[in-house]
C-alpha cells in the first residue's frame, strides 16, 4: 500500500495480489475452508482518494481504468464503503469522506482487488479521520470483511496466510520477482469456485515451505516446481478459458504457470522484467488487452 497526501485528500494506492501456493486442508464447520496459502502483492493497484467531508457525510463513486466487463458491486455492497461503516461505528469520527476508487485489478480475477481497496479504505481512513485504531483492531475490521483482506493492512509483500487465509504471517521477499499476469474473457465468482471443489479428491500436499526455501535462495527454476492451487482444477472446470491462458504462458517459455486464487487469472513466473513485458504484448492481443507485466518487490 502506498499513500501520498494531495492538498487535503489522502491517495492511497492498492495493490493486487498473487498466490504462488494455496493448499486447501478441508471444510470448516463454519462452511469456510482451512487454508495455506502464500501471498505476495504485485504492481498491479487501484487507487483510492479519500478526502474529508462533512460529519455525517459518506460518498462513493468509482471509475474503471480496463475495459474488463464485469461489473462492480453496488456502492453498498461495495466492501469499500463497506469498511467504511465499519470504521465509524468502531470510532465515530468528527468528520465524514468523499471516496473516489479508480479500478484497474479486474474484478472476479482471484487477484483480490476488493480486499485490497476494503483494506486501503480501512488504514487510510484511520489516518484521515485519526480515529486511531491499532494494528489488533485494524485486524480484527478486516476480517469481518473478507478471508483476503488481512494480507494487505501491512504492506509487507510476501506473507504465508492460514485460516481462512486470514491469519498472517509475514515473511521477507529477498529480491525482485517478476510475473506477466493473464485474464482470460470472464471471471467466477470465489463461492462458485470453493462449492465445485470436492475436498475428498485432494491429495494431501506437502506443505509450502519447499517453495519459501527455494524463493529465498533465488532458485526460480525450483520455486515455479512448487507453484501450487488446490482450486485450480474446479475453476477450470467451471471456465475452460483458464486452459486457454495456461497453455499461452507455456508457450511464453515462463518458469512456471498458475491460477491465482479462486481465478480466473492465471500468472507465469518469469526470468526478468524484460520477459515479462514481451509476454504481455503478446498476451494483450490474445486476451483483449487483459495482460499485465508486474513484480512482485520490497
Ligand atoms: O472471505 P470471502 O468473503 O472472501 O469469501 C468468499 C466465499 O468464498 C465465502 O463465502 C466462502 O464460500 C468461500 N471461502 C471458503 N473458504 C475460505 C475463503 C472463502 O470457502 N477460506
Amino acid at each position: 500500500m502506498r499513500f501520498r497526501w494531495q492538498e487535503s485528500s489522502l491517495v492511497v494506492d492498492a495493490p493486487a495480489k498473487l498466490n504462488l501456493y494455496l493448499g486447501v486442508r478441508g471444510r470448516r464447520s463454519d462452511g469456510y475452508h482451512e487454508l495455506e496459502t502464500v501471498m505476495v502483492s504485485i504492481g498491479l493497484f487501484d487507487t483510492l482518494r479519500l478526502t474529508p467531508a462533512p460529519p455525517g457525510v459518506l460518498e462513493f463513486s468509482c471509475s474503471s481504468r480496463h475495459a474488463a466487463s464485469d461489473a462492480l458491486p453496488d456502492s453498498e455492497q461495495n466492501l469499500v464503503v463497506r469498511a467504511a461503516r465499519l470504521l465509524i461505528d468502531a470510532a465515530n469520527p468528527r468528520c465524514g469522506a468523499a471516496i473516489h476508487l479508480t479500478k484497474r485489478i479486474p474484478v472476479a480475477s482471484g487477484l483480490a482487488g476488493g480486499s485490497t481497496d476494503a483494506a486501503a479504505a480501512l488504514v487510510g481512513l484511520n489516518a484521515l479521520w485519526k480515529t486511531g485504531l491499532t494494528r489488533e483492531q485494524l485486524h480484527r475490521a478486516a476480517a469481518r470483511l473478507g478471508s483476503d483482506v488481512n494480507f494487505f493492512l501491512d504492506s509487507n509483500p510476501l506473507a504465508v496466510c492460514t485460516g481462512r487465509g486470514e491469519i498472517i504471517q509475514s515473511r521477507v521477499l529477498r529480491g525482485p520477482l517478476h510475473f506477466v499476469v493473464v485474464r482470460p474473457g470472464s471471471g467466477l465468482s470465489t463461492a462458485d469456485v470453493f462449492r465445485a471443489l470436492d475436498v475428498s479428491q485432494l491429495e494431501s500436499p506437502s506443505d509450502s515451505t519447499p517453495l519459501l526455501q527455494a524463493l529465498g535462495d533465488g532458485r526460480l527454476g525450483q520455486a515455479a516446481r512448487r507453484l501450487r492451487n488446490d482450486l485450480q482444477p474446479a475453476a477450470m472446470g467451471l471456465n475452460p478459458q483458464i486452459a486457454r491462458a495456461l497453455a499461452a504462458l507455456s508457450r511464453g517459455r515462463t518458469y512456471g504457470r498458475m491460477m491465482t486464487g479462486s481465478g480466473s487469472a492465471c500468472y507465469g513466473l518469469c526470468a526478468s522484467s524484460r520477459h515479462a513485458r514481451s509476454l504481455e504484448a503478446q498476451l494483450k492481443a490474445e486476451f483483449g488487452g487483459h495482460a499485465w507485466a508486474v513484480r512482485a518487490a520490497v
